[in-house]
């Protein structure tokens, strides 16, 4: 019976999950053998080649650790600085080094090296993110044959964001040598084709220009989900309830409008801070009877373009308390912190509007999240970037361009105003996209796409907690 093998950047943590990658895959996992494989969060001057094993509550994990200056030119750098950047369309914020290329492929062959000896041939390898494209290369290199699969948590580029990534020829030659690549949309494969099809010589004289052949690799949308079911127990669980009842209490008898997100750049905050600002000041009727509360953990701070966005952020809210708080009403609340899954369902569940406005995602777990909370005899309306991978799922949501804050603050009066039969029309809509693309079996069809020996053992268990997070 082949074995799973899960590589990502980050592994699952004791407790609540770091992110949405780790909870989906921890379910996969917990019936099905195999491991999982990566960095253990430690720092050291001289890490051992040699993994080492942990048990993390029922879950096989293997884990490495790195040298600070490795990790920061692999994660803060050429990960997070280029890739994350470039990816989301936004070359404005990517800083180029050149040397960071080196650390974020000498990572990759660490992992690599690592990972081999614990591989049997009969092994299904799944590889996750950005952050270890070159993994299957690697592996190759070192006489891996297994079937190997890559999923891109993020949205693919256009090919000229991707021309402006240093190294991109060698990217994509890394990413041919997988078998399968799983990507959110399908808007994220016709990019990826476009590239394929029309490769264009590389800008740099030193990078080869011959063609990449992607004849060997599969390349394929399988949106991820969540597990809606469990969302909706979550939601009535006693500490979503506790929660509800603090802010029922906060709020008396305003309308709640929710944003939960990472405090990242791509996620459009300040342009949704502004369409609030816009709702207020073209609709006096909401003044006093609608409240946002944004809630945003801090991210990837070390990087500075995070950290101005969070000082944009925190002038905006400011600006917006100045413009229209009064002594005995506060239309906003920014939270800088991260809650638990039962907290923010019962948020979810409370809250008349989802907010969810990227400027672009991959997906958005978010908008997910937030239409398995729902009551289903009062359920909140889900506003909802059109950039969002999640938008190909769901289009009864009320979809906005995030760019176009009029828009978004028109879409926020809709919601505020939808009479409670088109709320439930719209919400069963969702429901039904969101228990379609559920988690269980976008993890399923990958695999077995990837490896059609793979039987159903892998069904999880449905009673399992589920402890999503903001990805
Ligand atoms: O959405 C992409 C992603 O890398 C997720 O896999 C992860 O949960 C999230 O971003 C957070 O990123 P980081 O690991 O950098 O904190």
């Amino acid at each position: 019976m082949s074995r799973i093998v899960i590589v990502s950047n980050r592994t699952p943590g004791k407790g609540p999950a770091a992110g949405g990658l780790a909870v989906a895959l921890r379910k996969v996992l917990s019936n099905h053998e195999g491991f999982w494989f990566g960095w253990s969060g430690k720092l050291t001057e001289t890490p051992s080649s040699k993994p080492h094993f942990e048990d993390i509550d029922g879950l096989k994990v293997a884990q490495i650790d790195l040298t600070a200056d490795d990790h920061r030119a692999y994660y803060a750098g050429f990960s997070n600085s280029i890739l994350w950047p470039s990816f989301h369309l936004r070359l404005d914020l990517a800083t180029i080094e050149g040397y960071w290329y080196e650390g974020y492929r000498r990572v990759n062959q660490q992992f690599a090296k690592a990972l081999m000896p614990l591989l049997k041939p009969d092994d299904v390898v799944w590889v996750h993110d950005y952050h270890l494209i070159p993994l299957a290369s690697e592996l190759r290199r070192l006489g891996a044959k297994n079937r190997i699969g890559f999923y891109l948590h993020i949205p693919f580029p256009t090919a000229d964001a991707l021309y402006a990534i240093p190294h991109h020829g060698d990217l994509m030659r890394d990413l041919s040598r997988y078998d399968l690549i799983g990507m959110q949309a399908n808007r994220d494969v016709a990019a990826f084709t476009d590239f394929a099809e029309h490769q264009a010589p590389s800008t740099f004289a030193t990078a080869s220009t011959e063609t990449i052949d992607f004849s060997k690799t599969e390349v394929t949308a399988f949106p991820i989900g969540s597990d809606p079911e469990a969302f909706t127990r979550l939601s009535t669980s006693p500490a979503a309830k506790k929660m509800i009842h603090r802010m029922r209490r906060a709020l008396t008898d305003q309308r709640l409008i929710l944003g939960v997100d990472r405090l990242d750049y791509s996620k459009g905050l300040p342009q949704r801070i502004e369409a609030y600002e816009k709702l207020l000041a073209n609709n006096q009727r909401f003044r006093r009877n609608v409240h946002l509360l944004q809630v945003a953990p801090p991210s990837r701070d070390s990087i500075k373009e995070y950290q101005e966005t969070s000082d944009t952020l925190d002038a905006m809210a400011g600006r917006v308390m100045g413009r229209f708080a009064e002594p005995d009403w506060a239309p906003l609340t920014y939270v800088k912190r991260a809650y638990g899954q039962p907290s923010l369902a019962g948020l979810y569940r409370l809250a008349r509007v989802g907010l969810v406005t990227p400027l672009r995602d991959g997906m958005n777990l978010v908008a997910h999240e937030y239409v398995g909370a729902q009551d289903p005899e009062d359920p909140g309306v889900l506003v909802l970037s059109r950039f969002a991978g999640a938008a190909e799922i769901f289009p009864e949501a009320l979809l906005v361009n995030p760019f176009d804050t009029d828009e978004t603050a028109e879409a926020l009066r809709m919601a505020l105003d939808m009479p409670l039969e088109e709320r439930k029309q719209r919400w069963q809509a969702l429901w039904a996209a969101a228990t379609k693309h559920n988690v269980d079996d976008w993890a399923l069809s990958f695999l077995k796409r990837l490896s059609p020996g793979i039987e159903d053992q892998a069904q999880v268990d449905k009673d399992t907690i589920y402890m999503a997070s903001v990805a």
